[in-house]
């Protein structure tokens, strides 16, 4: 099956004054339909120009990113018209940010917050009021309807934008640390939400952030270095007698502490062959900027270049 993202040697270059900044540096990415995705990596790494890009707001530089949306035809990110990247972002993205400012109209109520998207769209009133009440009860706010941005804790506000991001059905869920501004405990609550949301649409949700408990809400978590994917963390439910999405969501329900989870780390090789070593494992290890490469019965040895003493 075609992944429902592809990005191959994805490159972003953002011109300031005379300064070119590279954001991205060939960066590869598959993403299956439906998977929920984490991105980690540290700041200036790329996390949310790859957010972007895939949301169709900003344009790529070079390579390849192609989506193959919900009922529509593959779209090129590249090469898209700026109306058909602006159809792209309004009928496939749906947009979950870290600051409630940018999620939610503040002088409108929450039930007027999830509607308004679908008034935009064009969407009958009948349409618009069944989809609004079923938005706001799958969030877990339809007491909360009537109240104000002001009237809502900041859980409760994410809890809106993301019942606003699905507003328009989207196929594609993406946030930009959604939960940066929460406490631990609501932070979990939140990317709960977002897992359930995941499953009960079949959204393909991709969701940048620095909290460290991300790899148990998600399938897996891609590790940007340096604008590139460098490791990958895949979640294994240990107990394979137990049906995963079951587990998982069992789990869920239990505040993730009911089942025993393996996480396994990769590093990732790109088309080109290339690989990070992780500093800490270079400097560990000893390696400079050129190593040995031998064929072991294993695997390959990476080995370090012997300081010569002459
Ligand atoms: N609009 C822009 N103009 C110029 N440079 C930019 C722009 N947006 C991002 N950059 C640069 O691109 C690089 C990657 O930035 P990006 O915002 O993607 O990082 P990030 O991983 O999201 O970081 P953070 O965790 O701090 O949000 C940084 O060096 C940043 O300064
Ligand atoms: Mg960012």
């Amino acid at each position: 099956m075609e992944p429902f993202i592809l990005c191959e040697n994805l490159v972003k270059i953002y011109k300031v004054a005379e300064l070119e900044v590279v954001a991205l540096q060939g960066l590869d990415l598959t993403v299956q339909a439906g998977e929920m995705l984490g991105v980690v990596g540290a700041s200036g790494s790329g996390k949310s120009t790859l957010l972007n890009i895939l949301g169709g707001l900003d344009r790529p530089s070079a390579g390849q990113v192609v989506v193959n949306g919900r009922n529509q035809p593959p779209i090129n990110l590249l090469k898209a018209t700026p109306s058909e990247l602006d159809a792209y972002r309004h009928r496939q993205v749906g947009f979950v940010w870290q600051q409630t400012a940018r999620n939610l109209i503040p002088y409108l109520s929450a039930l007027e917050n999830v509607a308004l998207p679908m008034t935009l769209a064009g969407v009958g009133w009948r349409q618009k009021r069944a989809w609004s009440e079923e938005l706001l009860q799958a969030v877990g706010l339809w007491e909360h309807r009537q109240h104000r941005l002001a009237q809502l804790s900041g859980g409760q506000q994410q809890r809106v934008a993301i019942a606003v991001a699905l507003a328009n059905k989207p196929a594609l869920l993406l946030g930009d640390e959604p939960t940066g501004e929460l406490d631990s405990v609501t932070a979990q609550e939140i990317l709960a939400l977002l897992r359930e949301m995941n499953a009960r649409y079949g959204l393909t949700t991709i969701i940048v952030t620095h909290d460290p408990q991300i790899a148990r809400a998600v399938d897996r978590v891609v590790t940007i270095r340096d604008g590139r994917t460098s490791s990958e963390t895949v979640r294994r439910v240990a107990d394979t007698s137990v049906n995963s999405v079951q587990a998982v969501e069992a789990a869920l329900a239990e505040g993730f502490t009911a089942v025993a989870h393996t996480f396994e780390e990769y590093v990732v090789v790109d088309a080109a062959g290339r690989l990070q070593i992780p500093p800490d494992l270079r400097q560990e290890a000893n390696i400079g900027d050129r190593v040995t490469l031998e064929a072991m019965e294993q695997g390959v040895l990476i080995r370090p270049i012997k300081e010569s003493d002459d």
